[in-house]
């Protein structure tokens, strides 16, 4: 039987897809890279830079650039083109302008024959991979925002601190929208299997007085506090996308925080939100339906709520 290579394609070259490709290059997840972007040169400088460091790596992979027609044949595709907010926007103000980009990209990249996974990064990347997810055609666990997968693992990071253990130890999710609405399910947060109430409640004169809705409040702002300092964000969301990427390319059945279409999961329909998943070779396999509290479900609600209004907007653009 012929070996099958591995090509994962870029789209958009600028400070995420690069981090993204410098990611997997660094980590060899793949025989191939392809990077596009509409700034040619960009992209042929990004592709240069990264080949240059293939001697100090454990493997070799071609890195090239290319057009919307080499992508047929790649696995995944990353799509990262977009306009980051500008100091003052919130994520939600760049839509019209990432869909006009996303109509762009998506309808030539289904011409050249793709029947591969889109990872969409490009914000606001729930209504964003809902629209990729209606362009393309392809079937729903084809198309898988990162949603939250980040805002997850900047929870973790701050309930590791509190309790001092790795946040690797730490099982919690943030849920919703990638954006001011997400939510955390708190009654199934735990550390190392031991609920993070009940750890609150035994170290109390450890851990002192833990506020939860001040934390959701640092994990939804955590990505601007990284902004207002370096002007965007690219390394964490880079690494979440490898972990995604891996998930699917590895076909581990790893669970991950995604943005997925619900069918009537958590009662939502037709509607990409962050929620835990399982990933393997065939993409998103199955929705982790955990129990939520009914004060809990219902801020889910209210958040997928606001991803929905926005579809709509769009919904217009696929008359
Ligand atoms: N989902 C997340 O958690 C997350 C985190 C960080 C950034 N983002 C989003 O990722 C996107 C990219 O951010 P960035 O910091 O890399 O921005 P950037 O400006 O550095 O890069 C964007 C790139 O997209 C390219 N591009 C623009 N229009 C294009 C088109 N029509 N076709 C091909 N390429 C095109 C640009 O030339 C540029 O190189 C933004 O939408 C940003 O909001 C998402």
């Amino acid at each position: 039987m012929a070996i099958q290579k591995t090509k994962i394609a870029v789209v958009g070259c600028g400070f995420v897809g690069s981090s993204v490709a410098f990611s997997l290059v660094t980590q060899g997840v793949c025989d191939e890279i392809l990077m596009i972007d509409i700034n040619k040169e960009r992209a042929y400088g990004e592709a240069l830079d990264l080949k240059h460091g293939i001697e100090y790596l454990n493997r070799n992979i071609k890195i090239e650039t290319g057009t919307y027609e080499d992508c047929g044949d790649a696995n995944i595709i990353v799509i990262t083109a977009g306009a980051p907010p500008k100091p003052g926007q919130s994520r939600l103000d760049t839509l019209e302008m990432s869909a006009k980009i996303m109509e762009s990209i998506v309808n030539p990249i289904m011409k050249s024959g793709f029947n591969g996974h889109f990872i969409v990064i490009s914000n606001p990347v729930d209504i964003i991979a809902h629209y990729v997810y209606k362009l393309s055609g392809l079937p729903k666990s084809h198309v898988i925002g990162t949603g939250t997968s980040l805002d997850s693992a900047r929870l973790k990071n701050f309930i590791g601190e509190i309790c001092k253990v790795d946040p690797r130890s730490v099982q919690a999710y943030s849920m919703g929208e990638h954006g001011d609405s997400q939510m955390v399910p708190w009654s199934v947060v735990t550390v190392g299997g031991k609920s993070f109430y009940d750890v609150v409640r035994d170290n109390k004169e450890r851990l002192g007085n833990v506020d939860f809705d001040a934390l959701v409040k640092e994990t939804t702002q955590a990505g601007w506090e990284v902004f207002n300092r370096k002007g965007t964000t690219y390394y964490g969301i880079a690494c979440a996308c490898v972990g995604i990427i891996k998930a699917i390319m590895y076909d581990e059945n790893r669970i991950i925080p995604v943005s997925t279409l619900l069918e009537g999961e958590f009662g939502q329909h037709d509607v990409f939100c962050g929620v835990p998943a399982i990933l393997n070779r065939t993409g998103v396999k199955e929705v982790v339906e955990i129990h939520m509290s009914e004060d809990e479900l219902s801020r889910f609600e209210k958040s997928a709520q606001i991803i929905k209004i926005n579809i709509e907007k769009l919904n217009e653009r696929l008359k």
